[in-house]
């Protein structure tokens, strides 16, 4: 149920799905209570261009342009492919050392900064559209302007 959530593109004339939908238009989540996106002809809903934008107000320095990764640290796009909603979240909250033969490659903690904790969902929003190939690059449209 919850990956069919998440690849749902423009079919949300479905009848139960299309109610659900339209509830949780702003901020979907799946029935389990993950963030999920709706992305509908290219557009997006209000969450996942909200974590549009935060993405790249912050991760991009080192996660690269719409989540696509740089040499200083892994595409996003590829790690939400595996990453849980909640392994996702541990990352971000507590940050990472990398383990490596270098380990010189540091995610920083983020847990006590507001301008990400208030939009974690979101911003995992907007990852997963990139990670299932839901959203192309760029700056999405948001549903209803
Ligand atoms: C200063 C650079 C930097 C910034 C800014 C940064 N990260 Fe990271 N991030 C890293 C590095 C480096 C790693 C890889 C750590 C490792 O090798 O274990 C990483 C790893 C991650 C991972 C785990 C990826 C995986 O495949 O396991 C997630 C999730 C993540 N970052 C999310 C974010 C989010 C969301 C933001 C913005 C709020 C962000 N990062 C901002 C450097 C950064």
């Amino acid at each position: 149920m919850k990956r069919r959530l998440g690849l749902l593109t423009g079919a949300l004339t479905v009848g139960t799905v299309a109610c659900f939908a339209a509830l949780a238009q702003d901020a979907p989540t799946t029935p389990d209570g993950t963030p999920t996106y709706i992305v509908k002809d290219g557009q997006v809903d209000k969450g996942t261009y909200n974590g549009y934008r935060r993405f790249h107000a912050t991760c991009h320095t080192c996660h690269g342009f719409d989540a696509s990764g740089s040499s200083f640290a892994p595409s996003l796009a590829d790690s939400l492919k595996r990453l849980s909603y909640d392994e996702f979240k541990e990352v971000v909250v507590n940050g990472r050392q990398n383990q490596g033969a270098t380990g010189d490659k540091v995610m920083p903690s983020f847990g006590l900064d507001p301008n990400i904790m208030d939009h974690l969902d979101d911003i995992y929003r907007y990852l997963k559209a990139r990670a299932d190939g839901a959203l192309p690059g760029g700056r999405p449209q948001r549903i209803g302007g």
